[in-house]
């Protein structure tokens, strides 16, 4: 699939979702973070937003949930129009038959890891995934400073993916932006999640091809 770019909602005017999404329609995704005030400090959207948006954009949505109970929640997603959704490894009860029931619905089945979790425990569930999410700040909140400590597990990760052949995506969000996404395509992601950079740019759609070669560059050198 190459570079990927998922601008994500949490940094555009939430009163102007639909024109916001067209600013960023040469995006590969749109990135929706889903907060519900337990797994983190925050609350953002939920099903009927994501609904709304679904029917509002040709943009597939990326739907992050950083949400409790997502055994319970997710496949709703699906069925509100996400093309991805991807759960918390530190949430899920049952991560297995949950990316089971995901890609059976028909969406990309994604699990993210917070910064303190390793990924080796997920090595044997890899298969069972379209995309695995390594967090690059404490999720809750856009705009915070990218943790380098992360970058490791990207490269750990990519190699774990590399050893089973697979196929799996691997997503970083969280303080990417043009300083720091050469590191991460460097250690091997290839779907960057970008907030502020993207929506305080002064021209998104700029940031969003600015972004993709800095991406293609780290990657090919
Ligand atoms: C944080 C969210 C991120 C956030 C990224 O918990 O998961 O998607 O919106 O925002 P930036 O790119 O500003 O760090
Ligand atoms: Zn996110």
């Amino acid at each position: 699939m190459g570079i990927q770019i998922s601008p994500s909602m949490l940094a555009s005017d939430f009163a102007n979702l639909a024109a916001e999404a067209r600013r960023v329609s040469a995006a590969d995704w749109l990135h929706v973070d889903v907060m519900d005030n337990h797994f983190v400090p925050n609350l953002t959207v939920g099903l009927p937003v994501v609904e709304a948006l679904a029917k509002a954009t040709e943009t597939p949505l990326d739907c992050h949930l950083m949400i409790e109970d997502p055994d319970r929640w997710a496949p709703g997603y699906v069925e509100a129009g996400a093309s991805s959704v991807t759960f918390h490894a530190e949430a899920a009860t049952a991560p297995v038959r949950l990316a089971r029931e995901l890609r059976a619905k028909g969406a990309r089945a994604g699990m993210g890891l917070r910064p303190a979790t390793p990924i080796e425990p997920y090595e044997d569930l890899l298969g069972e995934l379209d995309m695995l999410l390594v967090m690059t700040v404490e999720p809750g909140f856009g705009g915070q400073e990218f943790l380098d400590l992360c970058v490791p597990k990207i490269r750990r990760t990519r190699e774990l993916i590399a050893k089973h052949g697979l196929e799996l995506w691997l997503q970083v969000d969280g303080g990417v932006s043009l300083d720091t996404i050469e590191r991460c395509a460097d250690a091997g992601a290839d779907v960057f999640v970008a907030g502020s950079a993207v929506f305080r740019a002064e021209d998104p759609g700029d940031m969003i091809e600015q972004l993709r070669a800095s991406a293609e560059k780290a990657l090919s050198s």
